[in-house]
């Protein structure tokens, strides 16, 4: 039985409490323009700023709402440090591709504090430093190889033993010159910039198709197209995936806490640590002259359950080591990991010469989005940035080097397709659904998803994900059907809230 009023925080994310919401219109008519972008975060509204300023005619058209998603629940750390990934960039990639990637993601860095100065958007921009610490001694070893390999990426890196959190660490690598900021505060700035040079923002408009050629059509929902040269797909998991990057993903969820702390008691960097469940820490400032702790971490594939327990662990371990008030806030965000590392970013399949895609931010994609952004319009200009290579989704011989993260991806994926079809119901009837609770139960010989709501209405759906027929599973903590192949999430009448499913999951009828 769910205890949801034991969970700590308000259910909602800082980032969407402290901006006003958006009011574009849906598309209505047919449009056509030079690049139309799919996807409303911060890869599609970057990459709609970049289009727009070297002189094409743009339109962004988005499912929801914009900076809604992913953009609107992240921690938003805005930093070319992605964990300890350098010293596996310069074993996979070599020392050139580790310095290509350290080059573009503080790129993008750069980029976000010039947009914010140039477009005088108040987004709480701060620079400061990234730390990624462990508490064990014995990974000093591997801590230090990682400041080798970044400071040779030409990153400002280099392996401490102490930082400002209130609890002891064995050592961090500290790279400075990065930044934090309020991601939602710059998006909406962006957009009203990109709407003032005459882009155009479509929201509530789910696209459900996309025809290749010269030129190529964009269709929604309603039925109304865009006609646009170029397609950038910036969907998070991509809603058209024609080269089957989805084998090439693995969804991750996280969770979120967050709590007001006296500014003197705050923590001034960024960190972040792979230990304890992955805890990743960072503070932002308050109105009230506090600053607010927001703490990350208990990575999880989406569907596995648990998640209640995953919010107090996580609360419980905030507040054991920071001197925070009462926990103000509680959110999740998700995001998929690429197998072989690098975000993918740039053609849309290997054919492709008017279709872009954005994708695996891997949890970094605030500075990963910006880059993408970058990098797509420059591909669209005709222009080849030195790290294209890198991003191309069409690179081979990287994904056969990382071939068992590939083929573990995949094992998981034929486990939850097979293995789920064959363990029985999670419920044998709809009585057994408790109000508040969500099960998968066998009616009339089909598996439905039922949910019953706090007034004991039931709502029924197909228990099989729209996107390619996993078994779903129910997240007492967010209300949610959630499918644990590629990461699809459902309400629970069955309407999509994060993709790659486009359709909604089937209405089940459970009388007849
Ligand atoms: Fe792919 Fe559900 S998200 S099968």
């Amino acid at each position: 039985m769910p205890n949801n009023d034991a969970l700590p925080g308000s259910p909602e994310s800082y980032w969407m409490s402290s901006t006003d919401s958006t009011r574009f219109a849906p598309l209505a008519d047919d449009v056509t323009v030079d690049v139309a972008v799919v996807g409303g975060g911060i890869a599609g509204l970057s990459a709609a700023w970049e289009l727009a300023e070297s002189g094409h005619s743009v339109a962004v058209v988005e499912a929801g709402r914009i900076a809604a998603g992913v953009s609107g629940h992240t921690t938003a750390k805005l930093t070319a440090q992605h964990g300890l990934v350098y010293e596996r960039l310069r074993r996979t990639r070599g020392s050139e591709g580790a310095r290509l990637y350290a080059r573009s993601q503080q790129d993008a860095v750069e980029r976000v504090a010039e947009l914010a100065g140039a477009l005088a958007i108040d987004c709480s921009l701060e620079r400061t430093s990234a730390y990624a610490y462990t508490l064990d001694r014995g990974a000093l070893k591997h801590l230090r190889a990682e400041a080798d390999a970044a400071r040779e990426a030409g990153l400002a890196a280099d392996c401490v033993e102490r930082c400002d959190l209130p609890f002891e660490v064995a050592g961090a690598v500290r790279i400075d010159g990065q930044a934090q900021f309020h991601p939602r505060a710059y998006l909406l700035g962006l957009a009203a910039a990109l709407t003032a040079r005459g882009g155009v923002i479509y929201e509530r408009s789910r696209v459900t198709g996309l025809t290749e050629g010269e030129p190529c059509r964009v269709t929604t929902e309603s039925g109304a197209t865009v006609t646009a040269r170029d397609v950038v797909v910036a969907t998070g998991f991509p809603v058209f995936d024609r080269a089957l990057l989805f084998a090439r993903l693995s969804p991750r969820r996280e969770l979120v806490v967050a709590a007001p702390l006296d500014a003197a008691a705050a923590p001034q960097g960024m960190y972040i640590t792979e230990e304890e469940g992955k805890r990743s820490v960072r503070t932002a400032p308050l109105p009230d002259g506090r600053r607010l702790l927001i703490v990350t971490g208990e990575s999880f594939t989406p569907g596995s359950g648990h998640v209640g327990e995953r919010f107090r662990r996580l609360d419980a371990w905030m507040h054991e080591r920071f001197p925070v008030a009462e926990t103000a806030y509680r959110w999740a965000a998700q995001d998929n990991d690429p197998t072989d590392t690098v975000a993918l970013v740039g053609p849309l399949h290997p054919g492709a010469r008017h279709t872009f895609v954005a994708t695996g931010f891997g949890g970094w994609g605030m500075s990963g989005g910006v880059m993408a952004g970058r990098l797509l319009s420059a591909l669209i200009n005709g222009e080849r940035p030195p790290w294209a290579g890198l991003y191309d989704p069409r690179r081979i011989a990287p994904v056969l080097k990382e071939a068992p993260a590939l083929l573990r991806q995949q094992a998981d994926v034929a486990m939850h397709f097979v293995g789920d079809r064959l363990r029985p119901a999670h419920a044998d009837t709809v009585d057994e659904v408790a109000p508040g609770e969500g099960a998968v139960v066998r009616v009339h010989g089909s598996r439905c998803a039922v949910y019953r709501d706090d007034d004991g209405v039931l709502h029924a759906v197909s228990a099989r994900c729209s996107h390619l027929g996993c078994l779903v599973a129910f997240n007492a903590a967010e209300t949610t059907w959630e499918c644990p192949c590629h990461g699809s999430r459902f309400d629970v009448d069955g309407a999509v809230l994060q993709g790659p499913a486009v359709r909604p999951l089937e209405a089940r009828n459970l009388d007849s």
